[in-house]
């Protein structure tokens, strides 16, 4: 059974560490994990945590109205391909919409530039490099 649930900041270090943060030195902690306001979401496969992201309010001034940054988007290694990324973006973008929230934008990293593309994220601006991470694009979509 699939269970899409609101969990804790803690709940999504493991996968952090093991897809996003896998032979560097960067943080698995981000700025903003721990604020009242910040939406962690993650998918659960038979109780098993498979799927995480999360949602932190953030502003660039490129866009217009309340918005929110999506960072540590990961699915586990062995769920990638399966429809879980797609399933928890969609959950997070009608929760958000429900509070109200305009955009929500994020850093893409080029290999997941198509997953956010098939979400409805557009490219805005260069590429810019993250250290350690590598090269990434700033990416959009306006909610309804
Ligand atoms: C990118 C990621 C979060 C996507 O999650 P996922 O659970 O694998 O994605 P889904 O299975 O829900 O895919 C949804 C759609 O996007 C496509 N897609 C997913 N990842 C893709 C990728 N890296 N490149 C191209 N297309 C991709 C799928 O084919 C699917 O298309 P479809 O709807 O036409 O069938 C996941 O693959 C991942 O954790 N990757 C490694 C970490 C990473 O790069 N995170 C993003 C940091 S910015």
């Amino acid at each position: 059974m699939i269970v899409i649930t609101e969990i804790k900041a803690e709940d999504t270090y493991p996968i952090r560490k093991a897809i996003l943060r896998e032979g560097m030195t960067l943080s698995h902690e981000m700025i903003g994990d721990h604020e009242a306001e910040t939406l962690h979401l993650g998918l659960f496969e038979s109780d098993e945590l498979v799927c995480i992201g999360s949602f932190m309010k953030a502003s660039k001034e490129i866009f217009k109205g309340s918005q929110f940054q999506l960072r540590g988007m990961a699915s586990a290694k062995t769920s990638q391909g399966k429809g879980y990324g797609k399933l928890l973006l969609q959950e997070a973008e009608l929760r958000l919409e429900q509070r109200g929230i305009d955009v929500v934008w994020c850093n893409a990293r080029i290999v997941a530039l198509d997953f956010y593309k098939k979400m409805g994220y557009q490219l805005t601006g260069n590429v810019f490099d993250v250290d350690q991470v590598g090269p990434h694009y700033m990416m959009f979509k306006e909610l309804n």
